[in-house]
């Protein structure tokens, strides 16, 4: 049952979301009264992303369905900015390593300096998710290894699908 008051944003690409996306933010909705996904519209990198941020929006809002108090939305702006539009006083994302620690620091850093006001908070990955990233199942996915323990169902088969198109 949440406990905490407020609401609290789960930001990333999600280009697929994964099941330890999923279970990062079906712990936080165990916490926190209201909590937003919030799906990247604009490619933080370079590359294209597999999935539009519609599409990507859809399989979060699919697999968190019979989660209340959880929202999925997609934002074009600074990640700071939106979490003050849907009043979300803090950022909670999963860390799964040491080798994530260098970018999330960073990422953590540079939305404080941007603004003060939003903690970021960090939950530790379950350990059978701590191998698991949307690159590492893009791949797995694109020389057709199973991913069906990895990514929620309408995710294993559009990527099944998506890929092999190519
Ligand atoms: O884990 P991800 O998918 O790389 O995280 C994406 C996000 C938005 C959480 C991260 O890039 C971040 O915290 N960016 C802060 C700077 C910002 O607001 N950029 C604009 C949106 S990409």
């Amino acid at each position: 049952m949440a406990s905490q008051e407020g609401t609290v944003i789960c930001p990333g690409s999600y280009d697929p979301v994964t099941n330890g996306h999923i279970d990062i933010v079906t712990r936080s909705s165990a916490i926190f009264e209201r909590v937003v996904v919030a799906v990247v519209n604009n490619p933080v990198r370079k590359d294209k992303t597999l999935f539009t941020a519609e599409e990507r929006r859809e399989f979060i809002e699919g697999a968190t369905a019979g989660l209340e108090n959880v929202e999925v939305r997609t934002f074009s702006n600074l990640l700071v900015q939106f979490a003050r539009e849907i009043d979300a006083g803090a950022i909670v994302k999963g860390l799964r390593a040491i080798s994530d620690f260098e970018y999330e620091f960073e990422m953590a850093q540079l939305n404080r300096k941007l603004d003060p006001g939003i903690e970021s908070i960090y939950m530790i990955a379950s350990p059978q998710y701590s191998f698991l990233s949307s690159t590492g199942v893009k791949e797995m996915a694109t020389f057709g290894g199973d991913v069906s323990d990895l990514v929620p169902g309408p995710v294993a088969a559009a990527m099944a699908s998506r890929l092999g198109e190519r």
